[in-house]
């Protein structure tokens, strides 16, 4: 299951002109896999009724996450080449749209500082936006276990050139940061995401160079040289980066393969021997189907990984970021990923 919405505004209506109950959005909400089922096959004018109704919710119905998904998922589920209804067009547009150009309300923003016991209690403040939809404005439960376990084995960072993948608001490599690295690249790509990187950056203050970055990965598994200037600092960063991290970012089934893409060219974009070059990955399990699509991934790519830490092991240890997570932190895995040897 993909990270939910849970910010309250969006699905509850009373507060807005709504023209349909509760019930009826919730209803419409739960017929997602009816709605799909019927899709292959739909004519034009059914095409347009999906789009007419989805219209309808769009101003003050569920979350507009949800509805997004709704209709990239019953296009994909279509084929492009029978999307026939002009209106099912508009919509993706709109759909696309949405999707770059959420702009949080800096009055849902707070901030949480921790202190890290093993770092003589030096303090880390970063900004999130909890109850806002983007999941890369909140802490997740992956993150937060990464963070602690860097902090129980800083010998993972120390020294080293860190580059992460889908940061969300930093934490992890502001922490890998404080254990010593010599360099972190924190990375993500929505606009709002790396301007509230940016913001958590300067505001903790670390001895180790840390800076933020555009990095998206099916634009970066195929970037040719110079076909996006964004992406040509990444693939600096990567090619000089000897361990990258991510946390929480299986969650997509489709967005699996443009993933391990961007692992694939993170062990071979280098001069360095691939010995020397290391993804730690911090997963929650939601579904076993949707890791069991990344292990198929990796193997075709002749990637191996190895559970390094489990729920098991750091049961025990000090609760450093405590938030109010969904998944119980037992729930994360934390793997280490190296280059197979043939
Ligand atoms: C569930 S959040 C995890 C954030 C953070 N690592 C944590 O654990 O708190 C997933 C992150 O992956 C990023 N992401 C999702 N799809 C991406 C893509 N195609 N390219 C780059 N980043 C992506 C999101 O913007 C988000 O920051």
């Amino acid at each position: 299951m993909a990270p939910q919405n849970t910010n309250p505004d969006t699905t509850d209506c009373s507060q807005h002109e709504c023209p349909f109950t509760v019930s009826q959005l919730v209803a419409a909400m739960a017929s997602e896999n009816d709605i799909l089922d019927r899709t292959t096959g739909a004519s034009e004018e059914e095409q347009t009724s999906f789009a007419d109704t989805i219209q309808q919710y769009w101003e003050a119905g569920p979350s507009k996450r949800f509805l997004c998904s709704l209709v990239r998922n019953y296009i994909r589920q279509l084929g492009e080449h029978n999307v026939q209804s002009e209106a099912l067009w508009n919509l993706l547009l709109l759909a696309l749209q949405q999707r770059h150009s959420e702009i949080p309300d800096p009055h849902q923003s707070c901030y949480v500082t921790f202190s890290m016991p093993t770092q003589q209690q030096k303090q880390l403040t970063v900004r999130i936006y909890p109850y806002h939809n983007d999941v890369a404005l909140r802490i997740w439960e992956a993150g937060a276990v990464l963070a602690e376990f860097l902090l129980q084995h800083p010998e993972w960072v120390a020294h080293q050139t860190v580059v992460e993948l889908g940061a969300g608001v930093g934490l992890t490599s502001l922490v890998a940061a404080a254990c010593s690295a010599s360099h972190v690249y924190c990375t993500d790509f929505t606009e709002v995401c790396l301007q509230n990187l940016q913001h958590n950056i300067e505001r903790n203050q670390l001895d180790c160079t840390i800076s933020c970055g555009y990095l998206e990965w099916e634009a970066f598994g195929n970037y040719q040289e110079a076909s996006d200037p964004r992406l040509q600092e990444s693939c600096e960063k990567i090619a000089q980066a000897n361990l990258l991290i991510a946390a929480d970012v299986v969650y997509d089934v489709c967005a699996i393969p443009s993933l391990v893409k961007t692992f694939q060219r993170f062990f071979s974009d280098s001069d360095k021997d691939d010995d020397s070059k290391t993804i730690l990955l911090a997963s929650t399990m939601r579904r076993r189907e949707t890791f069991a699509v990344l292990q198929d991934e990796l193997k075709a790519k002749g990637i191996d990984c190895n559970v390094v830490a489990d729920g098991d092991y750091y049961a025990e240890l000090p609760l450093v970021f405590p938030m109010n997570f969904v998944q119980p932190r037992k729930d994360v895995n934390i793997y280490v990923l190296k280059i197979g040897k043939g």
